[in-house]
């Protein structure tokens, strides 16, 4: 499908029974990469704060640093879908935060956000979503909750907690979100779920039955250093990088690169005339 994605696409697609496909982006070469091979929604994660900033949690990420990344992967994408992820205290605050906030991400160029949350933020999810702004749901293991919840843990693993996720999962769609993230819950209680809802439901740690899958994509091309159990490594991207890198440091310190293959070259004449120079003035 080469048609542009939009909000309305991914609901078509739940409909017709089809996968949805979504990966983490930061920067436009990746972007422009993952579009291309036609990935269906890109996401500015505030996973940037862990994978590309060096922070130790998605929590210090800041909207200006949001906003910076967001313009770069809206400026390469075509196709896919770009959300925009709200960091923490960028909607919770208020009404008026999560309107202006989320309004920033569609005039650096998303054209929705996600927010993590059920009914704790379901009124910011409201009047983003009356303000004209799609919304994505994010519930589960949601990482600005970690230490509510005491660290990253499997959520949802009793029947009661399984049961306030769904709940969360139902009044978000009650709310107009055309998605939800479901992320680190069994298997079986995604799939509950996904058979619950209308909209689709995206899943990351949370089996086979969700309409479609997200990684972030530093995990999934093997490049971040631990990832949890739920990321398969497609790629070994970091032991290339670690090669490349290796390799060129060996070679400058060797003498061995660039060889004339790499030069410039300068006529003859042109040489011979500023030899000629620099032996006058030094
Ligand atoms: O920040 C992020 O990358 C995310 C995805 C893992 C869903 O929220």
């Amino acid at each position: 499908m080469n048609s542009k994605v939009t909000v309305v696409t991914l609901l078509e697609m739940k409909a017709r029974g089809e996968k949805i496909s979504m990966l983490t982006a930061y920067d436009y070469p990746t972007a422009r990469l993952i579009d291309e091979v036609g990935v269906d929604v890109i996401l500015i994660g505030d996973s940037l704060g862990n994978v590309l900033l060096g922070y130790p949690n998605t929590l210090p990420v800041t909207m200006e640093e949001m906003i910076h990344h967001t313009k770069a992967v809206a400026r390469a994408v075509k196709r896919a879908l770009v959300v925009g992820d709200m960091p923490f205290l960028s909607y919770q605050t208020s009404l008026e935060d999560a309107i202006l906030n989320a309004g920033r991400f569609i005039k650096a160029g998303a054209e929705a956000v996600k927010v993590e949350g059920g009914r704790s933020v379901i009124d910011k999810v409201r009047a983003m979503i009356d303000a004209g702004i799609p919304v994505m749901g994010h519930v589960g293991l949601t990482p600005q909750w970690i230490h509510q919840f005491g660290g990253y843990k499997v959520r949802g693993r009793t029947a009661d907690a399984a049961k306030i996720i769904s709940e969360d999962a139902k009044e978000l769609e009650r709310a107009g979100v055309f998605s939800v993230v479901l992320e680190g819950i069994p298997w079986q209680v995604a799939k509950i779920i996904t058979k619950s809802l209308k909209v689709p439901t995206i899943g990351i740690g949370a089996g086979p039955h969700c309409d479609g899958q997200v990684l972030v994509l530093h995990d999934m091309l093997g490049i971040s250093d631990r990832v949890p159990k739920f990321v398969k490594k497609y790629g070994r991207i970091k032991d290339a990088m670690k090669k490349a890198i290796s390799d060129f440091n060996r070679e400058v310190k060797e003498h061995r690169f660039p060889t004339l293959e790499f030069c410039y070259e300068m006529p003859e004449e042109e040489l011979r005339k500023f030899r000629a120079h620099a032996r006058r003035h030094g």
